[in-house]
């Protein structure tokens, strides 16, 4: 009997904060046609004080769970696609898990810059596949505009800031992902790097690269990624067993139109098959899949059967491309709205008080832990024998 990880449910979150092109000329040498033309891109989303990687990644997590109407105590895998975690330690996935009072669940980030989410999403539908997990939450998550050097007219420009989210559950229905194809380059990891960590020198980056900012050969990753999504996607249906001509809906990466509409062409799509929302948001990084994911369903871009390709090319070099047939979510239970809204925040509050039990317990052992410490020492000082040995 064959599994297969469905998609129950997808969320989004942007933040409110829109950035024009207009207001990025305010203050770099560049001007909202230039952009435009150039990459597609009209505005993007920027993070407020309230929005972090983490912050985001809750939320958009939430959002596919209440689509599915998931209880979040059950979920058993949490996965985050990130390449601006708040912190390298604990893992976005490990603060998502605790917002959202998942307590059974495994939870790690992981780093695959661009092509993080279709990775994401390719390992859990087969930790779902092999019958490891049942079900699992998959974020992709950036604050961009935390790593970007807002003086460089030439990466500024692109980025934004996101999260998107699935909600996968084993079905014995053919359906979900059919098939993927995930690649690296290494040798090209110095045409886009990012902050590092500490001190760290990596010969192949060399010594004039930024150290604690975004940094980007343009054109070449230009020249990479054209190559690069048409052959994925190529790759990865010929696994499912697909032809191009069998392609439904085809959601790439938002990085620029130019490559969007380049790999369209390798791959002989109409651009009426193609999904873009890149003049909204720019590039949000691992989330711009889920998120143009969220908005092709809420759009009513996909019908029962539709064979969808999704790619994904980034920092690493790296690339994901992965195939899926998009089965229709059940119908919802039949109860009125307002029920089922009640029995949501029941669900929500009662997962978000296990996870506040276990941080209170955690402050109660580090409590405890220091008292008996003082109690200990306070003992050792009375005591006369150990005193006169010290003499
Ligand atoms: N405004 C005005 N002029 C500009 C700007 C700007 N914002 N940026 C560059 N220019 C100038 C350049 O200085 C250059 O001038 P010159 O000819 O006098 O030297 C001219 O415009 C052309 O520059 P190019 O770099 O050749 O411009 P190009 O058409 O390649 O567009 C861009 C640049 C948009 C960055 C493009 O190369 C691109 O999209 N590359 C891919 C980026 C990408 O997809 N990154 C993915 C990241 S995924 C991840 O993992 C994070």
């Amino acid at each position: 009997m064959r599994l297969y990880a469905h998609i129950r449910g997808w969320g989004k979150y942007v933040p409110p904060q829109v950035m024009t092109n207009d207001d990025i000329a305010r203050f770099v040498d560049t001007n909202a046609e230039w952009i435009f033309s150039r990459t597609g891109i009209a505005e993007r989303r920027i993070a407020g004080k309230d929005d972090t990687t983490t912050t985001m990644a809750y939320k958009a997590g939430l959002a596919a769970l209440s689509a599915a109407d998931a209880d979040p105590a059950k979920v058993e895998l949490i996965i985050v696609a990130t390449m601006t975690p708040d912190r390298v330690m604990p893992s976005t996935a490990s603060l998502v898990q605790s917002l959202i009072g998942a307590e059974k669940a495994a939870a790690f980030d992981l780093g695959a810059a661009c092509s993080g989410f279709v990775y994401a999403y390719s390992v859990a539908s087969q930790l779902i596949a092999s019958g490891a997990y049942r079900n699992a939450l998959v974020i992709g998550s950036d604050a961009m505009s935390h790593i970007l050097d807002w003086n460089d007219r030439g990466t500024c420009i692109l980025f934004g800031d996101a999260a998107g989210a699935f909600y996968l559950e084993a079905d014995e229905q053919e359906g979900g992902m059919l098939a993927f194809e995930l690649g690296s380059d290494g040798s090209g990891g110095n045409l886009l790097t990012g902050p590092t960590v500490g001190n760290s020198y990596v010969p192949s980056c060399g010594p004039d690269l930024k150290y604690n900012a975004l940094d980007m050969n343009g054109r070449a990753v230009f020249r990479f990624a054209t190559r690069i999504m048409g052959h994925a996607a190529e790759e990865a249906l010929q696994k499912a067993g697909l032809t191009k001509d069998q392609v439904d809906l085809f959601i790439p990466h938002q990085a620029n139109i130019r490559i969007i509409e380049s790999a369209a062409k390798q791959l002989g799509l109409s651009m009426d098959k193609v999904y873009v929302n890149i003049h909204r948001y720019g590039n949000t990084s691992a989330a711009s899949i889920p998120v143009a994911f969220c908005e092709a369903v809420e759009e009513g871009r996909l019908k029962d059967g539709d064979n969808v390709v999704v790619v994904g090319f980034g920092g690493g070099l790296t690339w994901a491309a992965a195939v899926m047939k998009w089965v229709a979510v059940p119908e919802e239970p039949q109860d009125p709205y307002s029920a089922r809204v009640a029995r949501r925040w029941v669900r929500y509050q009662r997962a978000r008080l296990g996870s506040l039990k276990h941080r209170v317990e955690h402050i109660m052992d580090d409590w405890l832990e220091t008292g008996s410490r003082i109690v200990e020492k306070q003992a050792k000082r009375r005591d006369p024998k150990e005193r006169s040995e010290k003499e």
